[in-house]
């Protein structure tokens, strides 16, 4: 079976006018967060500097065929020392805030709530903080973006195991004491659905408990984890901490390939239900899985929640956060669709997702690109207002944040300075910001949507998990050969500095 093309529509183009010229009535509303964002060990390097212990990634990075570019991340761009460099630098850009994370093992470096405190890792990361504040950059931090103390790990199998759910509350409520009134808005969690699929595989799937497998390892964590942040959150409230807290969703609620087809309408709430879902049905609406899941998965591989735990997760989000790269339809699975790629942790019916790439110039082409590298070159701005709608009415909140959006092209070096020049000049990137941002701000004065942040990843080029250095997401390019790891900003920079100035509310 071969499923219908969808109609050529052409995306009305933002892209190839200068930001200025982009919806210049339109503003974003008062106080409005525009951001870059990072996490810990994209970013960091210094790996055993200052007291600090390994985190599952920083092993595992060191585990032959893990990264594709065998890169690790022990220096990469050593934001650990450069982090007054790299504030200053968003700040004269205009950016008023930066999201980014603590490391776990910093602040705890065995991990557990009996082991001892790192006072070094304490006191860098109030230094952290304080700077962005000088900076006038509002920090937004990130409790855990998906490195595990390498201990807890190894004892008890991380996530896989109940054991995690105190020593992560404690964590939190230690760097809660430390840092409170200096942030007002923290996330627990960074993308959990992405974290927890990862737990069964190797070489994240270290000791895992009795009962947990490869294939339940991943709703065993996301059952756990849930439970660790609603802890968390119930702390954070009883500590009186200042400020608002939630974590950070990723995937995406589909469009249907075919309208009006009820098969694609069916795969869209699959999708969304094994996607978003998995968290934020518990968390935002219901207090407990998305029905689809109880009646596919049995409990042994979900574990089902209580009603004393749906009474602790329920409620556990001040706002809602998204991190949303881009948006595919939905197609109902018969066999043989070659347009189709399964990204679904759906054992009955893995849903097909229609990769479409985004063309700049023509507003539209068309061919699957489910390569891990080239598939950050999809881009789907003609969806964002939808989407966004979606979030809301399926998860309301009183404000949303646009949590993180970004672009990567793959990296293979650069060799002469028309390289440099290509690399830095970076017009696909730029579009795709402009072209969201111009969507975005639609959503938010057209639509009404509570959008009060966006977040561009990545603050600079990175460390990109599997991917190592060779999917490149900065908006500062990392020359990784210089001694100095000199930073260059990109072309796209520059155009989110002057949209940002552009739509800027004036007092
Ligand atoms: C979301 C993750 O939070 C971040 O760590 C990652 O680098 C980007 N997506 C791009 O893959």
């Amino acid at each position: 079976v071969t499923l219908p093309s969808p109609p050529p529509a052409l995306y009305p183009a933002f892209f190839a006018v200068t930001p200025k010229d982009i919806l210049p009535d339109l503003k974003f509303p008062q106080g409005f967060l525009f951001g870059v964002a990072s996490a810990a060990y994209q970013v960091e390097g210094a790996v055993k500097d200052e007291g600090k212990g390994p985190s599952i990634w920083d092993w595992a990075g060191h585990q032959p065929g893990v990264v594709t570019d065998n890169s690790t991340a022990d220096v990469v761009d050593l934001h650990y020392y450069l982090y007054k460099e790299d504030v200053a630098r968003i700040a004269a850009l205009g950016v008023n805030s930066h999201s980014f994370s603590i490391s776990w093992a910093r602040i705890f470096p065995f991990g557990a709530s009996d082991s001892p405190v790192n006072q070094q890792g304490i006191n860098h990361y109030a230094d952290v903080i304080a700077t962005h504040l000088q900076f006038n950059v509002t920090p937004v931090v990130t409790l855990f973006h998906w490195d595990v103390p390498l201990a807890l790990n190894a004892y008890y199998g991380g996530f896989a195991s109940p054991n995690i759910v105190d020593d992560f509350i404690h964590y939190a409520k230690t760097v809660f004491m430390a840092y409170n009134g200096s942030v007002h808005t923290w996330y627990t969690f960074n993308e959990p659905q992405v974290f927890c699929a990862n737990v069964g595989v190797f070489p994240f799937n270290l000791s895992l408990p009795n009962g947990v497998n490869s294939s339940n390892a991943q709703f065993h964590c996301s059952y756990y984890l849930l439970k660790a942040h609603a802890g968390a959150v119930k702390a954070f409230r009883e500590m009186n901490i200042s400020g608002e807290i939630a974590f950070k969703s990723s995937d995406y609620v589909g469009m249907p390939w075919r309208a009006n087809n009820t098969e694609d309408i069916d795969a869209v709430e699959r999708h969304a239900a094994f996607g978003i879902g998995v968290f934020a049905d518990p968390v935002y609406t219901s207090g407990d899985w998305p029905q689809i899941l109880k009646d596919t998965l049995s409990p042994d591989y979900l574990p089902r929640l209580t009603e004393e735990d749906s009474k602790e997760i329920l409620g556990t989000a001040d706002f809602f956060a998204i991190d949303a790269y881009r948006t595919y339809w939905n197609a109902a699975p018969p066999e043989g669709i070659d347009a189709c790629v399964s990204n679904s942790s759906d054992p009955l019916w893995p849903s097909c997702n229609v990769e479409v790439m985004f063309d700049f110039n023509t507003g539209w082409a068309s061919g699957p690109a489910s390569d891990p590298l080239t598939s950050w070159l999809q881009a789907t701005p003609q969806f964002l207002r939808s989407s966004f709608k979606e979030y809301h009415r399926r998860w309301p909140a009183p404000r949303i944040y646009y949590s993180e959006f970004g672009f990567a092209q793959p990296f293979e070096g650069v060799r002469t300075p028309a390289e440099l020049f290509q690399i830095t000049e970076d017009t696909d990137r730029t579009n795709y910001y402009m072209t969201y941002l111009g969507e975005l701000l639609l959503s938010i004065q057209e639509d009404g949507m509570p959008v009060e942040g966006a977040f561009a990843w990545a603050i600079m080029d990175n460390a990109e998990w599997n991917s190592g250095l060779s999917a490149r997401f900065g908006i500062q390019y990392v020359n990784y050969s210089s001694p100095t790891l000199q930073r260059t900003y990109k072309r796209s920079a520059f155009a989110l500095s002057d949209f940002f100035q552009t739509h800027l509310q004036k007092e």
